[in-house]
């Protein structure tokens, strides 16, 4: 399976796509890295890695269609049966959806349908949760709110601030989203209304 991952900032749950893509029985290579800024750490580990990149800012663009056109072409570009939004902190579009719908995962740093948006993981602390986590989830026209495919708990403990929580969330982030992309280039991807599985559709 032909993967390409869309990343805004540090990468590493890009590094952890690239540290598992070299074994065959992965069943999935990055072969693009699309991101909506330059100078960030995820471009250089993909550079690193000898793979693709190609920067699409929503500045150079008159407005958001014409942006999420330009997303859609440069990934479009890579053939890709499968998208990863990897950290990418910007919503695609009509276009974009139209031709990668249903191929196009995104992870998030709780446990959905709580706290979607940008700042998931400040929320769910500032509400006083004793357990967050991750998901990931198939990406829709909403704001983090497409069919679940995998999910991990993790504790809040209470001395906990945004970051130290972060990471211990983005610990067992980049292993559950190494985990769901390898079941998906193995066995598929279904969504049926609200629901994803694993597998083929059957005719
Ligand atoms: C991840 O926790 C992702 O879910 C969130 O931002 C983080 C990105 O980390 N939206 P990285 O760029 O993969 O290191």
């Amino acid at each position: 399976g032909r993967l390409v991952v869309l990343v805004s900032g540090t990468g590493s749950n890009l590094a952890a796509l690239l540290a598992a893509h070299d074994d065959p029985a992965f069943g999935a290579r990055v072969v693009g890295v699309v991101a909506d800024r330059p100078d960030i750490r995820a471009l250089d580990l993909a550079r690193d890695a000898g793979v693709p990149t190609a920067v699409v800012r929503l500045g150079d663009f008159p407005d958001r269609a014409a942006w999420d056109r330009a997303l859609t072409e440069a990934v479009g570009v890579f053939s890709p049966d499968l998208v990863v939004a990897a950290g990418f902190m910007k919503l695609v579009g009509a276009a974009f959806l139209a031709r990668f719908g249903g191929r196009v995962i995104n992870t998030h740093p709780a446990l959905l349908p709580s706290f979607p948006g940008a700042h998931g993981v400040r929320d769910a602390l500032a509400y006083g949760v004793r357990v967050s986590g991750c998901s990931v989830i198939v990406v829709d026209e909403g704001v983090d709110s497409g069919p679940i495919v995998g999910q991990e708990a993790v504790p809040v403990l209470p001395d906990d601030d945004e970051e130290s929580l972060h990471e211990r969330i983005k610990v067992v982030e980049r292993t559950l989203l190494v985990d769901v992309v390898g079941r998906i280039a193995r066995d598929g991807l279904t969504v049926e209304g609200r629901h994803a599985r694993l597998g083929r559709a059957r005719a």
